[in-house]
This record gives structure tokens, sequence and C-alpha cells, in this order.
């Protein structure tokens, strides 16, 4: 499984540490930027992830901005794309087991690292329910231009 991970200035550091974090672990995260603190445009990294995804350089996403909400709406704008702020660890789980989110958004400025550790693997190790929420998902589709 490829995992793609972006942010703002508002979640560089998060990113970093993230990248580190999994580093250590065996897992690499196929960074995305921004590159530094330097202010930039969160739509500009949501559109760089959703193309990363499309274009199945990654399987999974994560994407981070100061709050996660500037970047999740501009993300879930495209088609296919489900993008979750993880705000607590049931969100966390029910984002897979319910909305089989396909990128994980967190806020940098908002959230510690170790919570956003934890949410990453509790998503991870979950398993997608389907049945029902298939139908959700396909009705979400058509809702989108
Ligand atoms: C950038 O200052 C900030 O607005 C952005 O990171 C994000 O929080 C927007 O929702």
């Amino acid at each position: 499984m490829n995992i793609a991970i972006a942010s703002d200035h508002g979640g560089f550091e998060l990113k970093q540490r993230l990248i580190e974090h999994y580093k250590t672990k065996g897992q690499r995260l196929e960074d995305l930027g921004t590159c530094s603190t330097d202010s930039c445009d969160y739509p500009d990294i949501a559109h760089r992830m959703v193309k990363a995804l499309r274009d199945g350089q990654a399987d999974l996403g994560i994407l981070i901005c100061g709050t996660g909400i500037g970047i999740s709406i501009a993300a879930n704008r495209f088609k296919g794309i489900r993008a979750a702020v993880l705000y607590d660890d049931f969100t966390a789980e029910m984002a897979k087991k319910h909305n089989n989110a396909n990128i994980m958004v967190f806020g940098g400025r908002t959230m510690q690292f170790e919570d956003v550790v934890r949410r990453i693997e509790i998503f991870l190790n979950t398993e997608y329910e389907g049945g029902r929420h298939e139908t959700r998902l396909a009705k979400i589709e058509e809702g989108v231009a």
C-alpha cells in the first residue's frame, strides 16, 4: 500500500514528524510537499494529492493544514475523493468502516502528534464494512458534478 502525505505550511512540522516516524518503522510515506514553512495555498496541495491518487502514484493519502478544514474541503470537491478529518479515535475507525475514506486529514495546529499517529493506526487497521455503506458512497458520487 502506497501512502502519500502532503501539507501546507500550517501542517509542515507535523508532516515532517510523521515522515520520520514511519521511516523508523520501515514505512515510506511519499512526500508531495510542501517543503518548508513558507506560506502556500492549501488548495494547491489538495490538488496535488488528488492527482497522485488518480494517477495511481498512491493508494491512500494523508493531508494536513492548520485545522484540517480547508484542505479537506478542497480535496472533497473531486469525484472519488473521500477526505475525512480524523478528529478523534472513534472518527478514525468510522472513517474507514463506514465512509471508506481515501484521504486522512489532520490539523497541524489543532492536533497532537501522538494522537495523529494513533488515529492513523486505527484507520489502517480497520476494515471497510461495505454493504449498505456502498449504496451511500455511490449516492455521494451521483451528487458530484
Ligand atoms: C493557513 O494559515 C491556514 O488557513 C490553513 O492551514 C488551514 O488551516 C485552512 O483551513
